[in-house]
C-alpha cells in the first residue's frame, strides 16, 4: 500500500466512532513497532514527525523508512507534519511527499492564524494533501516553545466553525484540557477534558473531524518502574484512557501519542542496560525498545482508539 491522506480515513472513523493514532517518529524501530502492531490489528494509522524530529533524523530519511514500513507491512498510513511551524516547511514536506501537514497557528491572533492556515490549505488542497489547523492554546512544551498555564485557552466552540470555514482546513486540533508532556495536570488535581466544549464543537459541526494533541496516558506503572531505573521525573501525570475512549466515540478522529512512546522506550533500554551488564550491542537495546513500541501501540489500538478493522 501507499501513503494515503487523512481524508477518507477521517471520514470512516467519525462514522464508525474510533480514533486514528498518530504516533511521532524519529528512528527505525519506532516506524517498524508501530507498523508491526498495526499489521497485525489491521488499523489503519498515522505516522507524524515533528520540526525537532526532522531535524534529528531528516525528513527524507524518514519518509524513505516509512515508505518501505508502509509497503512491507502493506497498512494503511499517512504521513503527516506535526506542527508546522511556517508555510515554508509546510511546502517542503508536501513537495517532498507527505500526505497531510499541519500548519500550527495556534499562538498568533485569529485572524493571522487563518491567513496563514488558509496559504498552508490553498497549496495543499491542490496537491491532494490535507491540513490540519489548531485553534486554542494548550499548555505545556512544543518543540521547547512552553506555554504557561495562564497562556493556555481553551477553543472557543464558535470561533472554530468561523476558522472551519474561512480556511477550509480537513481537521482542527483543539484545547480542552490535554496539554504535551508528561505533567498534564497538577499534581493534586483530577484530570479532567471539556466534553462539553466538544459536544458543542460537534453540534455545530456534525462530520468535521477533530484532533487531540497532548493524548499520552503516562502509564503509573510504567513511571514507577521507570524511577527504578533511576529516571528522576516528577508530578507525572497523563489523560486516562477512559477519557480519551470518551473522546474516540465523540467526533474526535485522531488522538496524538508521543510521550508514552518516550516512555515505553526509555523503559524497555534502561531495563535492557540494567539486564544485560555486558550488551553493547545496539540491536539488543534498540531491538527491545522496538518491541516495546510494537506492544504499546496494540494496546492503544485495543483499548483506547478503537480502531481495529
Ligand atoms: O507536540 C510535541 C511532540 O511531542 C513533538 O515533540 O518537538 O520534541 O519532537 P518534539
Ligand atoms: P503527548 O506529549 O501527550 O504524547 O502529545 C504528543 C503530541 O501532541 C504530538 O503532537
Ligand atoms: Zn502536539
Amino acid at each position: 500500500m501507499s501513503l494515503v491522506n487523512t481524508k477518507e480515513m477521517f471520514e470512516k472513523a467519525y462514522i464508525k466512532r474510533y480514533a486514528v493514532g498518530a504516533f511521532n517518529v524519529c528512528n527505525m524501530e519506532i516506524v517498524q513497532g508501530i507498523s508491526q502492531a498495526c499489521r497485525e490489528l489491521n488499523s489503519p494509522v498515522i505516522f507524524q514527525v515533528s520540526p525537532g524530529a526532522g531535524k534529528y533524523a531528516g525528513h527524507e530519511y524518514l519518509k524513505s523508512i516509512l515508505e518501505v514500513a508502509v509497503e512491507e507491512n502493506n497498512i494503511e498510513a499517512a504521513l503527516h507534519l506535526d506542527h508546522g511551524n511556517s508555510f515554508e516547511l509546510c511546502k517542503k514536506c508536501i513537495d517532498m511527499g507527505f500526505t497531510s501537514v499541519m500548519i500550527d497557528g495556534s499562538s498568533l491572533p485569529f485572524e493571522e492564524n487563518v491567513s496563514l492556515t488558509s496559504r498552508v490549505v490553498d497549496y495543499a488542497s491542490r496537491r491532494d494533501v490535507s491540513v490540519e489547523g489548531e485553534l486554542g492554546r494548550l499548555q505545556g512544551i512544543e518543540d521547547h516553545v512552553e506555554c504557561s498555564d495562564e497562556r493556555s485557552i481553551f477553543t472557543d466552540p464558535m470561533q472554530v466553525k468561523e476558522f472551519v470555514e474561512k480556511t477550509g482546513v480537513n481537521s482542527l486540533a483543539i484545547a480542552i484540557g490535554t496539554s504535551h508532556g508528561v505533567n498534564k495536570f497538577g499534581v493534586d488535581s483530577v484530570p479532567s477534558l471539556r466534553f462539553d466544549i466538544l459536544e458543542e464543537i460537534e453540534n455545530l459541526m456534525p462530520g468535521f473531524p477533530i484532533v487531540l494533541h497532548g493524548a499520552s496516558s503516562v502509564n503509573e506503572n510504567t513511571v514507577k518502574e521507570l524511577h527504578r531505573y533511576g529516571i528522576d521525573i516528577k508530578n507525572a501525570k497523563g489523560v486516562p484512557e477512559k477519557m480519551l475512549k470518551k473522546a474516540a466515540s465523540m467526533s474526535v478522529c485522531k488522538i496524538n501519542i508521543d510521550s508514552d512512546l518516550r516512555l515505553s522506550i526509555t523503559l524497555a533500554i534502561r531495563k535492557f542496560m540494567d539486564e544485560n551488564k555486558t550488551n553493547f550491542d545496539p540491536r539488543g537495546y534498540l531491538g527491545c525498545a522496538r518491541t516495546a513500541v510494537c506492544e504499546l501501540v496494540k494496546n492503544k489500538i485495543l483499548n483506547v482508539l478503537g480502531s481495529v478493522s
